[in-house]
């Protein structure tokens, strides 16, 4: 599969390229990339992150604790993948029966049979789904997480608006997201980031385009900033962004 090099200076609203004339024709490229490289995600995801990954979900789940504590608390995890940020949930989640299950959400069919297999036994559903047209009603969903998905949303104000949407008045955003840190370690970040990490991840999934994808797709996100101008717009309060890790990554809170 080839994918499109974005011109990375353009102010872009959304992981649409401009070869892609339609957000449909964006998101099928996405779903078909994700689907190519569910076999080897997990292992890649934990090597090329050398392991922050799975602390990066702990602290974000952490982050909606009280939450996460309320049995009766409606959580969906968006762009679940393979499902670890759900599993990071889950881990939060009152053990008492009759709370009310996680639901994971992803369009790839590949991501998603994972994510099943991996929670056979847990207190989670999984959907599949385009985050832009969720199949859940107005105002039912009180937290709504997205870990390093909602970037490669088609549209980022119409993803905003269709959580904005779902959420409960006062139910609460979470987004954890690849930044690209400034300085000089942003310096060093990126030499790793665009140099090594490309050709690595190219090399062990045999996707090539995919890790080529990954950094392309963080240098085109909204900076923090612009992110939190977009959340307010959307109709959020309280939004937020927390540095992790040097801000490789950090995590946009906001409420409905
Ligand atoms: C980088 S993976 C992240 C998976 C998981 N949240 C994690 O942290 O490992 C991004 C996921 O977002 C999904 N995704 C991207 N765009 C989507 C969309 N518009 N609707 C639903 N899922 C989407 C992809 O299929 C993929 O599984």
């Amino acid at each position: 599969m080839t994918l499109p090099t974005p011109p990375e200076h353009l102010e872009t609203t959304g992981a649409r390229f401009a070869a892609e004339p339609t957000d449909q024709e964006a998101a099928a490229h996405v779903r078909q990339m994700f689907d190519t490289i569910a076999p080897t995600y997990d292992r890649l995801n934990h090597l090329l992150s050398i392991g922050l990954d799975r602390w990066w979900w702990t602290r974000a789940a952490r982050a909606f604790g009280p939450l996460l504590a309320r049995p009766e608390a409606r959580i969906v995890d968006l762009c679940c993948g393979t499902g670890d940020m759900t599993s990071a949930l889950l881990r939060l989640r009152p053990s008492t029966p009759g709370t009310s299950p996680v639901t994971g959400v992803d369009f790839s069919p590949e991501m998603l049979s994972r994510a099943r297999s991996k929670h056979a036994r847990a207190n989670a559903t999984f959907v599949e789904a385009d985050a832009l047209h969720l199949p859940f009603a107005d105002s039912s969903v009180d937290l709504i997480t997205a870990a390093f998905g909602f970037r490669n949303l088609a549209n980022y104000e119409e993803g905003l608006a269709e959580l904005h949407r779902v959420l409960r008045p006062g139910g609460q955003l979470g987004i954890l997201e690849a930044n690209q840190p400034g300085g000089l370690l942003g310096l060093g970040y990126n030499l790793y980031f665009r140099g090594i990490l490309p050709r690595l991840g190219g090399l062990l999934s045999r996707a090539p385009a995919a890790y080529r994808y990954l950094p392309a797709s963080v240098g085109r996100f909204p900076r923090p900033p612009r992110m939190l101008e977009l959340l307010r717009a959307s109709g959020f309060r309280d939004a937020s962004w927390t540095s992790y890790t040097f801000g490789v990554t950090g995590l946009f809170r906001a409420t409905k």
